[in-house]
């Protein structure tokens, strides 16, 4: 198993793989891959934060973070995350999450926001967003809105997270 930047020729396998990985989510809209097409077109997309997960030379795991802006700081956002349905359960998620937050902190990211499963995300060390002061543009329940400081600090922002505007079109 292998955790790599993605590469141009693996665009068409990443897009169905997260097709078929959101066929089963709790939540999904069912434009998860499209998503990720438009966002690779933006300014804020990180080609050094787009990871795969590559078993027997078939990608089976994918992670994207991308930039946003809370206030007067650049963040990140992790979306989406996403499993081959034949391959969860098998810490192929949490490796991605791990590799990426290390990349990222390395890189001198500070903020990193979360939409999803507290439970799933709080191992990572993903905290309630409102403990930093940042508040979420869209309607979600709270507990579901996370953020980690990379670097330790635990400073209030006060801010709400603007994201690329590829999220609110989607
Ligand atoms: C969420 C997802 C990426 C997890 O990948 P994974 O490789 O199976 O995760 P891991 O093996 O690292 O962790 C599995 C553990 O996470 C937990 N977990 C997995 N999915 C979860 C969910 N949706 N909610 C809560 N906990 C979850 C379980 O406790 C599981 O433990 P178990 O294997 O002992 O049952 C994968 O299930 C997936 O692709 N789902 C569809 C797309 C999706 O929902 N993406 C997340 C968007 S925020």
């Amino acid at each position: 198993m292998q955790i790599r930047k993605e590469r141009e020729e693996d665009y068409p396998l990443i897009h169905d793989m997260i097709k078929n990985a959101f066929k089963t989510a709790e939540h999904s809209d069912g434009n998860e891959q499209d998503l990720v097409e438009k966002l690779r077109k933006s300014s804020a997309y990180i080609k050094d934060l787009t990871l795969v997960c590559v078993e027997n030379e078939e990608i089976v795991g994918f992670i994207m973070f991308t930039k946003n802006r809370i206030g007067e700081t650049e963040g990140l956002s992790l979306a989406p995350l996403a499993v081959t349905p034949e391959y969860q359960h098998r810490r192929l998620g949490t490796l991605l999450v791990k590799q990426g937050l290390k990349l990222a902190k390395d890189m001198g990211y500070e903020h990193v926001i979360v939409l999803g499963n507290n439970k799933y995300y709080s191992r990572f060390g993903f905290i309630n967003s409102k403990e930093f002061g940042i508040q979420s543009p869209f309607d979600v329940p709270s507990k579901n809105f996370m953020a980690i400081n990379l670097q330790g600090k635990k400073n209030k922002l006060n801010a709400m997270v603007e994201y690329p505007k590829e999220f609110y079109n989607n």
